[in-house]
C-alpha cells in the first residue's frame, strides 16, 4: 500500500505587497517541497486584518498572492491552494484553542511585544491572539512540517505547545508540527539597515525589494544597498550588509555561501551587487509576467481557490468536529 505523504501547511498574509524576504524565506522553498509532501498553501487573509486594511486593496493583494504562488511554480493541481476566510473552521478552531491558551504565553511572543511598544494601549486584540489562529491553521490539517522564515519560529513553537496541551488534556488529537527553516534565505535583511529584517512595513522603500518591483527598481535598490568599508567579500557577522547580499545570492542560486565567497576572490562589492541584482531580476521577472497574466484571468483564479476551499474545508471540518466532541460540545 502507498504510504501516506507527510503534510505541509504554510501561508502568507496579504497585509502589504510581498517582499523578496517572503519569497526566499517561504514561497521558493514550498516549490521544492511540493513533490514530496501533501501541501496546503493558504493566503491568510484573516491574519492580515489584525491591522487596518483598505478593503479593495485587501482583495487585490489576496488574489495577487495566490497568483504569486502559482507563478512561482506551485502547481494548483498537485497542491491545495485556498483563501483562509473561505474555510470557516479556521475561525472556529481558533476560538476553541484560544480557550486553551494562556495570556502569559501569548504575551511572551516577541512580535507582539515589538508591536505593543509601537501601538501602546490601542494595540488590536487580534494582534495578541493571532498566533492562536496560526496554530489553528496548522493543526486543522495535522501538518507535519511548516516551511517558514526564522521570524515565525517562535509562533511555531507556540503551535507545538498548544497541540501538546490539547492532546494531553483531551486525548491525542493533533500532529505536533515541526518548522522547516531554510539554510540561507531564512532571514533576509533590510538593504539599508542590515540589522533589521526586510519587511514591507519599513518606511524606507530602498530597504526592501518587492516581488513585483520592476527590474530597474530592483537594480537601483541593490546598487544602493549598505555595505561597509572593508572592501572584501566575506561571509561574516562583522559585514552584515555583504552577508545579506551573499545570502540572497546563495538562496536564489542554491549554492552554499562559502562557494560564493570563493568565487569573489580578488573582486569587490560592485561585482557582487551586479550579480545579486542580475540574479534577483532573472528569478523574479518571469514570475512577474505570469502574475500579470493570472491577475487578468480571475475566472481561472476563482476556479483554483474554490476547488482548494472545498478540499481544505473537508479536511478541516473533520478535525474541528473531533475537537468539538472532545471538548464536550453537542454534535448537531
Ligand atoms: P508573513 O506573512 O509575515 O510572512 C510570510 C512568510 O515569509 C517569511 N518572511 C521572511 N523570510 C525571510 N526573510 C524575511 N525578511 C522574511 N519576512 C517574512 C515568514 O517567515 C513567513 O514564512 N503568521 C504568518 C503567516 C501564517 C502562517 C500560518 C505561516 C499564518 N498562519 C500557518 C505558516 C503556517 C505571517 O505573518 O507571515
Amino acid at each position: 500500500m502507498e504510504e501516506r505523504k507527510k503534510i505541509i501547511f504554510s501561508g502568507v498574509k496579504p497585509s502589504g505587497d510581498l517582499t523578496l524576504g517572503n519569497y526566499l524565506g517561504a514561497i521558493k522553498n514550498w516549490v521544492n517541497l511540493q513533490e514530496e509532501y501533501d501541501c496546503y498553501f493558504c493566503v491568510v487573509d484573516l491574519h492580515a486584518i489584525t491591522v487596518k486594511q483598505e478593503p479593495k486593496e485587501l482583495r487585490r493583494r489576496t488574489l495577487e498572492i495566490l497568483s504569486i504562488y502559482i507563478a512561482s511554480g506551485i502547481v494548483p493541481e498537485k497542491n491545495t491552494l485556498f483563501i483562509q476566510s473561505h474555510v470557516s473552521a479556521h475561525s472556529e478552531a481558533s476560538w476553541l484553542l484560544n480557550c486553551n491558551s494562556y495570556m502569559g504565553e501569548l504575551g511572551r511572543m516577541t512580535q507582539f511585544k515589538d508591536k505593543s511598544q509601537k501601538y501602546g494601549e490601542s494595540i488590536g486584540a487580534g494582534l495578541f491572539t493571532y498566533p492562536v489562529l496560526m496554530a489553528a491553521d496548522i493543526l486543522l490539517y495535522n501538518a507535519d512540517l511548516v516551511p517558514v522564515g526564522i521570524d515565525q519560529k517562535q509562533h511555531l513553537e507556540l503551535s507545538r505547545d498548544i497541540a501538546e496541551r490539547f492532546n494531553r488534556v483531551y486525548s491525542p488529537t493533533f500532529t505536533v508540527p515541526d518548522a522547516y527553516i531554510p539554510t540561507f534565505g531564512a532571514k533576509i535583511m533590510d538593504l539599508q539597515d542590515p540589522s533589521k529584517k526586510m519587511s514591507k512595513s519599513e518606511e524606507n522603500p530602498n530597504g526592501y525589494i518587492l516581488i513585483m518591483d520592476p527590474p530597474e527598481v530592483i537594480r537601483k535598490k541593490v546598487s544602493r544597498a549598505v555595505t561597509d568599508s572593508i572592501g572584501v567579500v566575506n561571509y561574516t557577522d562583522d559585514q552584515p550588509g555583504v552577508k545579506n547580499l551573499i545570502n540572497i545570492l546563495s538562496s536564489i542560486k542554491g549554492v552554499p555561501a562559502e562557494d560564493i565567497v570563493k568565487s569573489y576572490e580578488g573582486l569587490g562589492y560592485a561585482e557582487l551587487k551586479r550579480d545579486v541584482a542580475d540574479s534577483i531580476v532573472s528569478e523574479l521577472e518571469p514570475i512577474q509576467n505570469k502574475v500579470r497574466d493570472l491577475m487578468n484571468d480571475k475566472t481561472y483564479l476563482e476556479e483554483i481557490y474554490k476547488k482548494g476551499a472545498d478540499k481544505a474545508n473537508y479536511v478541516a471540518m473533520k478535525t474541528l468536529r473531533k475537537m468539538q466532541k472532545k471538548i464536550g460540545l453537542i454534535p448537531r
